[in-house]
């Protein structure tokens, strides 16, 4: 399949995969994430092989899947050398329930060596995906913080999970209907979305005012979250991503994170960083947060961590806000915590991205991938806010430059278009109207061309619909 040069397609969904898309219709529940993906016009394709960046579908189709089976395949899809290292671990060991083995106790070693800064001398907590993790880090962070300090700070466009606890601290009123909720508060606030300035300012005159404001809450008690006569704070932390990545990658000025440091440290907050698609190297180092020059106090990861062979996921805390759970054996017991496939898998894709150079590899073309979106945008008057960090890359659909009112229908268009012409994008946004990337590390220039090619090809042809 590598090499092979998605062609258009003509019939999408094919007899099969509508066989299949009819099945999973009547028997899955309204609410799985595929009805979403696609219109009705363009059904998402069923899947049947994968390899390298290609998924083929179950009528034969090759795509271009942009979306890293979304940021999870950093080395590509089904790799033969990760598939062959979790193989034989399998064979050794497979399942012990959250037992001590060998894979587990090196990952959580080398987690820490990778770790940034003071990170490096924490603790780590295994888990199995990111919302649960994001639950695991609000446990600590309360744990770790005296009362009456319960509240949380998040963000506007913020996505943590779809868990009870990580689903609250969403901005997206969509995604919290029907849950009942917990028992802090939540106080939003808004990201560092420059293109679309809650402040109506501009970067960098604007002195990142986004981080002033939120300083001031801090002023007043009448602003709930502080009392400045008695030093008593409400708030036990703040949680924010390292870039939206569900809001279609907005990458925030270093000096966004930089000021929010300043905040968690001024008024005794632990800051935690969600970056679980962000880590492991997806914005060419091993976390994000090493670009804004700041080491929060927890980080959540997921994602590429073991490359998308097994569901697995971590938490690293600074070492004295663990130490909140020494004596707490047992708090986090979990039938699959731990798993000797996954840790090794862990172990052997940290060992790939060295090998292969694969950090200063994810920069090279992730700057190469923005060049050639910028070069679009510059193109089309459509196009927008082209972004990105990495191989995390996103960029905005609009009615023009000048008003820049979102284009949602337009960039549904785009994506329908792609998907016929071999390429799956996928729309995402505070309004709908952003297409995301977020690729395997192995993806070359000549891929990135073709991507581009397509985006180009389809927003001509979006256009001509309209
Ligand atoms: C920042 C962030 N946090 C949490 C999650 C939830 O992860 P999961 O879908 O594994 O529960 C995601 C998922 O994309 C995410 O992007």
């Amino acid at each position: 399949m590598k090499g092979k040069r998605p062609g258009m397609l003509r019939d999408i969904p094919g007899e099969l995969s509508r066989k299949y898309y009819d099945l999973l219709l009547r028997n899955e529940t309204g609410g799985t994430f595929w009805r979403a993906v696609m219109d009705d016009s363009a059904k998402v394709p069923v899947l049947e092989s994968q390899d390298g960046i290609y998924v083929t579908d179950v009528d034969g189709n090759v795509y271009i899947e942009t979306l890293g089976a979304f940021a999870t395949s950093c080395l590509g899809y089904s790799p033969k050398q990760l598939i062959k290292v979790a193989m034989e671990q399998a064979e050794r060991l497979m399942h012990v329930s959250d037992w001590p083995n060998i894979p587990r106790a090196e990952l959580a070693q080398r987690l820490l060596e990778i770790a940034p800064g003071f990170l490096k001398h924490g603790q780590v907590q295994f888990e199995l995906g990111g919302g649960p993790t994001v639950d695991l880090a609000l446990e600590l962070m309360h744990y770790a913080s005296p009362p009456p300090r319960r509240d949380i700070i998040t963000f506007f466009g913020g996505y943590h999970g779809r868990t009870v606890a990580s689903v609250n601290l969403a901005a997206n009123a969509y995604n919290r209907e029907g849950f009942p909720g917990v028992n802090f508060n939540v106080i939003r606030v808004p990201y560092a979305y420059c293109y679309r300035c809650a402040f109506e300012r501009t970067y960098p005159s604007c002195d990142m005012f986004c981080v002033t404001w939120i300083e001031r809450l801090f002023e007043s008690a009448e602003y709930g979250v502080y009392d400045p006569n008695t030093g008593t704070s409400l708030v036990a932390g703040l949680v924010v991503e390292p870039v939206q990545t569900h809001s279609g990658m907005i990458v925030p000025p270093a000096e966004f994170y930089q000021g929010l440091r300043r905040i968690c440290d001024r008024y005794g907050l632990i800051f935690l960083s969600d970056a679980i698609p962000m880590s492991i190297g997806r914005s060419g180092k091993w976390f994000t947060c090493e670009h804004f020059g700041v080491t929060p106090d927890m980080i959540t990861i997921c994602k590429s961590i073991s490359g998308g062979i097994w569901p697995l996921s971590a938490l690293i805390a600074r070492r004295d806000i663990a130490e909140a759970w020494a004596n707490r054996p047992d708090k986090h017991m979990g039938t699959f915590h731990g798993n000797p496939v996954g840790c090794r898998a862990a172990l052997e894709v940290i060992a790939e991205i060295e090998r292969r150079n694969l950090l200063a590899h994810v920069t090279e073309v992730g700057n190469y991938f923005l060049d050639g979106l910028k070069a679009l945008q510059a193109e089309h008057e459509v196009l927008a806010d082209a972004a990105g960090l990495g191989l995390a890359l996103g960029v905005e659909f609009v009615r023009d430059k000048r008003t820049k009112q979102p284009a949602p229908e337009l960039a549904a268009r785009v994506a329908s278009e792609a998907l016929r012409r071999g390429v799956i994008l996928l729309r995402v946004g505070y309004f709908g109207n952003r297409i995301t990337f977020m690729p395997p590390y192995i993806i070359t220039k000549e891929e990135i061309d073709l991507i581009l090619e397509v985006l180009d090809q389809s927003i001509k042809a979006a256009k001509e619909l309209a």
